[in-house]
């Protein structure tokens, strides 16, 4: 028995996946109970199931394949009552089901108990054999503390994983970022070199004759100059605060996310569409504003140029885990298959709301078919937006 657990130990702290260690574990437990086959079935908590993830040869190739609801067999009543159930023949047992896949009619007694971390129930270790004996407490015993070491094993194993997962996520999320910076870098280069750069010049030149006009006989020349001087002196300064409003939406440090869409949406109310703004108040990270209004403008400004639609609704809440933002118009729609890429095209609408989704981590879904209207949804995870 001691051997048997040093070895359970060994399986279950080597660096193996739930599923192998299933497996080998498995085999342990059939020798040292003297059965014929093991199951391991892991709680799947999001579908309420059991999931068979381990097996002796050759039920090993059912893994994944068979499933009981909790509940459901064996198995599954041990999974959701939390202890464990011996049956010396299963065929009297009213909880046993009966499943093809695993011969259960080569098989008469068996033994089931729960796998256990701090009271929660991770899985479930089933033994079979296939003469008919009555399963005692030296095997319960044994069998318990084998589920609770792979219990551990499992949930370690899960808790790596999901830091894993977490760690990636945010290398993905610093590389967009700077990936980011350095596109909105590049933007407002553009802006300054293609557009106030060369109205300074311009209105370097433009100075430059007024000067060499003072004195000379066309007295009309310096004023002109002057007046086209000032102009472009104008319409640099506009330039510039057009460059600067790109980089963060002002009303949003004025007046916050929702306000801010309700301006953007009367903005909006010069052409033919109604728009209707629906916002609750919501508590969100500043860059997570700014990318959802930016959502919210370009999904706006493509319902004004494609749509062709009477009336779009904005709507900015809390759902269950996180904000929603919709953007939902009663337009033509279009076939999101089949509209081109955006290198072709030269447009970053669509491809630019969803990096700015990914960005912030969040989900963001185009829903439209050609003659029904288009709606953008994205959902930002929140851990308590709802409270
Ligand atoms: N609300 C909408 N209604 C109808 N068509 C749309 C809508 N939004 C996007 N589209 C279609 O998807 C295409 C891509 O949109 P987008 O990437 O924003 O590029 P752009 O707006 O520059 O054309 C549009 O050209 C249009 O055909
Ligand atoms: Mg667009």
């Amino acid at each position: 028995m001691l051997e048997l657990l040093e070895h359970i130990i060994e399986v279950t702290s080597a660096d193996l996946d739930v599923q192998e260690v299933s497996q080998r574990v498995a085999g342990l437990v059939t020798a040292a109970t003297q059965s014929d086959v093991c199951f391991v079935h892991l709680v799947d908590e999001e579908l309420r199931r059991v999931v068979l993830a381990g097996a002796t040869p050759p039920f090993d190739e059912q893994v994944g394949s068979v499933q009981l609801a909790l509940g459901e067999g064996i198995a599954g009543w041990v999974a959701k009552n939390a202890e464990p159930a011996v049956v010396p023949d299963k065929w009297k047992d009213s909880r046993y089901r009966y499943i093809p896949e695993l011969r259960g009619e080569d098989f008469t007694s068996m033994v089931s108990v729960p796998m256990l971390v701090r009271g929660r129930v991770v899985g479930v270790l089933n033994v079979h054999s296939r003469a008919a004996r009555t399963y005692g407490d030296s095997d319960l015993v044994l069998l318990a503390q084998v589920a609770n070491l792979m219990a551990r094993a499992i949930e370690n194993a899960r808790l790596y994983r999901r830091l894993a997962e977490r760690e990636e996520m945010l290398e993905r999320f610093a590389t967009r970022t700077v990936e980011a910076q350095e596109l909105e870098r590049r933007r407002l280069a553009g802006e300054i070199h293609d557009g106030i750069s060369q109205r300074l010049v311009s209105l370097w030149y433009h100075l430059l004759a007024a000067e060499d006009g003072v004195g000379a006989p066309d007295a009309g020349l310096v004023r002109r100059e002057l007046a086209t001087a000032k102009e472009l002196a104008t319409s640099a300064l506009a330039e510039a605060r057009a460059a600067i409003t790109g980089l963060r939406p002002f009303v949003l440090d004025d007046l916050g996310l929702g306000p801010g869409l309700e301006s953007l949406g009367r903005t909006l109310t010069r052409v033919e569409v109604e728009v209707e703004v629906e916002v609750e108040p919501v508590e969100l990270a500043p860059h997570v504003e700014a990318a959802l209004y930016r959502i919210a403008q370009e999904a706006l400004q493509n319902v004004v140029k494609h749509a062709g639609a009477s009336s779009v609704l904005v709507r900015l809440g809390a759902v269950d885990g996180g904000v929603r933002l919709v953007v939902s118009d009663d337009g033509q729609g279009f076939d999101a298959d089949t509209v081109a890429g955006a290198e072709e095209r030269h447009s970053y609408g669509l491809v630019g709301m969803r990096e700015r989704a990914e960005l912030i981590g969040a989900s963001i879904a185009v829903v439209s078919r050609p003659g029904t209207g288009t709606t953008v949804e994205v959902v930002v995870p929140v851990p308590d937006a709802a409270a």
